[in-house]
């Protein structure tokens, strides 16, 4: 059932994401500049998306009439994971260039590190229902679906798209620590909750510190809003057609958006499921740091 997936210097990728990686290490060529948001898949990638491109461009459009109001956070910012984009077109694009992966640390060319990176993780729970229920829809297309049982297994066992979860968000916690300059840590719990402070983080981080004449114009709230679930995924862009990741997949825009609350997942795992992921996150964070706030 997972023959779909290689362990790659000891991550799991599918053929195609694979390949892209040996793509990107051959050919891309990063920039001094460039911008790079880092995740597990699942983990608010297109929420993120979204706060560095408003928070990044907040002079350049009204919050009434912005570019996120009819272009997808993913159609503005590309996934370099996918096998068949054209590397080198990515040379056109003006700096600072934004770029999304969802790569560990280790899988990523080592020009990529003198670029700045945001990377934003979430509880494990969380990630994998959400990854379960997404996973499930672009499966049936080409393979069985799996149960969320055998998903479970998988997941906790490291054999899960990107996986081991444990060790991807590990790499980036431990460089940001060693290089706070260069890597942006953060959570999708803390960003839940505390919105208008990672938006002044990112800001200070990406070197547009927010002024005192943008808080009392209330330029932090505006872009808390316009990024807001409510607000992005009711939006006729975010709603309707499909995604398109190179040239061969396509997903539902509509899919990035399902309920956007943390704790979903007690919806779906039982108490023993949950105390051994639980577990599994204390055993591989334990020395690091690194906690969870989980629910
Ligand atoms: P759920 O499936 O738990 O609802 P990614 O963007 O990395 O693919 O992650 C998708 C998850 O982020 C989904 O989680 C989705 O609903 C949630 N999400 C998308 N946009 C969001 C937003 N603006 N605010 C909070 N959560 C958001």
């Amino acid at each position: 059932r997972t023959l779909h997936l290689h362990n790659y210097n000891g991550y799991w990728l599918s053929t195609k994401i694979l390949k892209s990686n040996l793509l990107i290490h051959a050919y891309f060529k990063s920039q001094p500049t460039d911008i790079f948001l880092a995740s597990f898949m699942k983990s608010g990638t297109t929420w993120l998306k979204a706060l560095v491109f408003s928070t990044l461009n907040r002079d350049r459009y009204t919050f009434s009439n912005h570019h996120l109001h009819n272009h997808s956070p993913h159609s503005i910012i590309p996934v370099i994971d996918a096998e068949s984009y054209h590397i080198t077109d990515f040379t056109n694009l003006s700096a600072p260039r934004l770029f999304s992966t969802h790569y560990p640390l280790p899988l990523l060319p080592a020009c990529m590190s003198c670029a700045k990176l945001v990377y934003v993780c979430r509880d494990p729970k969380d990630v994998l229902v959400s990854k379960w229920l997404f996973m499930s829809k672009l499966r049936s297309k080409d393979l069985p679906p799996l149960s969320f049982d055998e998903a479970f297994e998988l997941f906790c066992v490291g054999a899960s798209e990107y996986g081991p979860f444990w060790e991807h968000v590990l790499s980036y916690w431990r460089a940001s620590l060693e290089n706070p300059d260069k890597i942006l840590f953060l959570k999708y719990e803390e960003m839940k909750k505390e919105p208008e402070m990672v938006v002044r983080k990112l800001a200070a981080f990406l070197g547009k510190a927010v002024t005192v004449e943008e808080e009392e114009k209330g330029v932090v709230r505006e872009i808390v809003k316009l990024c807001s679930f409510e607000n992005l995924s009711n939006l006729e862009v975010n709603k309707t057609g499909v995604e398109k990741f190179g040239k061969v997949l396509d997903v539902e825009k509509r899919d990035f958006f399902r309920k956007g609350v943390i704790g979903d997942w007690k919806n779906y795992l039982s108490d023993e499921m949950k105390e051994r992921i639980d577990g599994i996150t204390d055993e591989k964070f334990k020395g690091s740091g690194l906690t969870f706030t989980t629910v």
